[in-house]
């Protein structure tokens, strides 16, 4: 394990593990899609987890990605600035989101009404990680990887400050790295 990592949170199993089960529940609520499904990464990190749940889609999909910020360190800014638009247009798609983990909510709210100010005609989110204790906005993933306690975790796309986000699996940050 990482010396920088306290504990592990989600294992790489439990990971793969679940995106199967999501991606079958995906694809079982996108079935009668009549145009392919747009599905869009926020960079940079649903990387790892928009890999692992798109190659068991077996439905029609395109991909496109999308990269806001809003964070700088361990707490949230709010303000949500677009750093790379979309490549091709959403207007009149169903667009399914993936972002690595919500938090307050401000960032996937924001990008959320940015898909419907496009024209997209339907937009959903997906989320490997949910902290619903640091929410301040009314905004819910329509699908969770997993619920997790209010603590700073990196890996699996996740990062601090650029780094650990090739950790094969999630975890707590040790207090002793972001306190130096
Ligand atoms: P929100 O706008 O507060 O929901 O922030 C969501 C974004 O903040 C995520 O896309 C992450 O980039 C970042 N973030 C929130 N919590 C964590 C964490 O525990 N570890 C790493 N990044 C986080
Ligand atoms: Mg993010």
């Amino acid at each position: 394990m990482n010396k920088d990592i306290e504990k592990v949170l989600i294992s790489e199993e439990e990971i793969s593990s679940r995106c199967r089960l999501l991606a079958s529940e995906l694809e079982m609520n996108y079935k009668d899609l009549e145009e392919p499904l747009l599905i869009v990464g926020l960079l940079k990190g649903s990387v790892p987890f928009m890999a692992e749940l798109m190659k068991r889609f077996t439905i029609p999909c395109e991909i496109d990605f999308m990269k806001v910020s809003s964070y700088v360190g361990t707490k949230s800014v709010g303000d949500v600035k677009i750093n790379k638009d979309l490549d091709h247009t959403c207007d009149g798609k169903c667009v399914l989101i993936v972002e690595d983990i919500i938090d307050t909510g401000k960032t996937i709210k924001a990008v959320k009404q940015m898909f419907y100010n496009k024209g997209a005609k339907d937009v959903k989110i997906v989320a490997l990680l949910d902290k619903p204790e640091g929410r301040q906005v009314d905004i819910e993933a329509d699908y969770v990887g997993f619920t997790i306690p209010n603590e700073f975790v990196v890996g699996y796309g996740l990062d601090y400050d650029q780094k650990y986000r090739n950790l094969p699996y999630v975890g707590v940050l040790s207090p002793s790295v972001y306190t130096k």
